[in-house]
């Protein structure tokens, strides 16, 4: 820090128990940008956002949001300070409607501006009375990253959200993430590489808990050239 950075993890190490998971790991992101990760399944993505995310805790490394350090603060806490982490498995309020699963985003952030939430996902507005175990998978999504985008957050990690999502949404996500990353810089984990390398202004690569690439060059990340990390 600071070359611009919101987001800056450095020498990010962590273990469940004794299995360490990550080894030495670094990311950056500057506002206005989309970064991905990608990597095989197990490789350490999700752990690596929730360490971020302060859902766990790392074992040594540094992470500075906003010039802020994060280790330590509870992920409440980080959230409130605009860093969100939307997690894989799509968990959303199912017994209340989509718009009560809104109303619970405001009052957590008391911002209650949800045309920043309908221009994004139109479609939202016709769900608004409909319980939210009763979305589709992409309903949800968007559900899911529209209560996220309240409080107007300046970083957010997103993991896997087009996991099983039908053509039609994904294409919709992807027009999206363009949009919302100027405003929100989005640390995205993908496994869809066409998606990845259509959004990405960089993207990382995991194995093993390593990132073993850092992808930056725009016609390298048009080429697919992650594909070989998978
Ligand atoms: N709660 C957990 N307890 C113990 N090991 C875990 C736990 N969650 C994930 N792991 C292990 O950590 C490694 C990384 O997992 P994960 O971060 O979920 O990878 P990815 O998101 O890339 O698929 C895997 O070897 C996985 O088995
Ligand atoms: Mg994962």
């Amino acid at each position: 820090m600071n070359n611009g950075e919101i987001l800056a993890v450095r020498g990010l190490n962590a273990s469940y128990g004794e299995a360490k998971v990550l080894f030495d790991c670094d990311l950056d992101i500057q506002p206005g940008q989309v970064v991905t990760c990608v990597g095989r399944n197990g490789a350490g993505k999700t752990t690596l956002l929730k360490n971020i995310a302060g859902i766990l805790k790392p074992t040594s490394g540094s992470i500075t949001f906003n010039d802020r350090n994060l280790i330590g603060m509870m992920s409440y806490n980080i959230a409130k300070m605009g860093l969100k982490y939307i997690p894989q498995d799509k968990k959303v309020f199912s017994d209340l409607t989509v718009r009560e699963n809104l109303e619970l985003g405001s009052y957590a952030t008391k911002d209650y501006n949800w045309d920043q939430v309908t221009d994004y996902f139109p479609r939202l507005k016709q769900l608004m009375d409909r319980k939210a175990g009763y979305l589709s998978g992409g309903e949800r999504q968007m559900l899911m990253i529209g209560r996220a985008l309240l409080g107007a957050p300046k970083v957010l990690l997103i993991d896997e959200p087009t996991e099983g999502l039908a053509p039609g949404i994904v294409e919709h996500l992807k027009n999206v993430f363009k949009e919302l990353s100027k405003k929100t810089a989005l640390v995205i984990v993908e496994q869809n590489l066409p998606l990845v390398c259509a959004i990405s202004d960089k993207i990382y690569a995991m194995k093993e808990g390593r990132i073993v690439a850092e992808i930056k060059d725009g016609e390298s990340i048009k080429a697919g050239i992650c594909e070989q990390y998978l």
